[in-house]
């Protein structure tokens, strides 16, 4: 995990809270491809994707596309706002 991420599973168990460059995603807590746990990935602050930390897979946080890796399927965002403000779940695209 990067020094400048802070990644927290939430009280559901199916859910994660990163913080990061001073923005806050929540986003599905298991990877899509075998269900890695993201909570022990590791987080680009510069390019605000987060790798799975069992095959790989990089995903952007702001959308949940997978960028890189095995899986072709995206993560659920959550949010991407305040804690607070959560918005309704969306599904990334996958880029190619
Ligand atoms: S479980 Fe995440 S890339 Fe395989």
């Amino acid at each position: 995990m990067s020094d400048d991420a802070v990644l927290r599973e939430l009280a559901d168990g199916e859910r994660l809270r990163v913080r990061v460059a001073g923005r806050e995603f929540v986003i599905d807590a298991a990877c899509p491809h075998r269900k890695g746990r993201l909570v022990h990935g590791y987080v680009n602050t510069r390019t605000l994707r987060i790798i799975c930390p069992l095959h790989r897979s990089s995903f952007d946080l702001t959308t949940g596309c997978p960028v890189a890796g095995p899986t072709t399927e995206a993560l659920t965002v959550y949010s991407d706002g305040p804690a607070d403000g959560e918005d309704a779940p969306r599904k990334g695209r996958t880029e190619r």
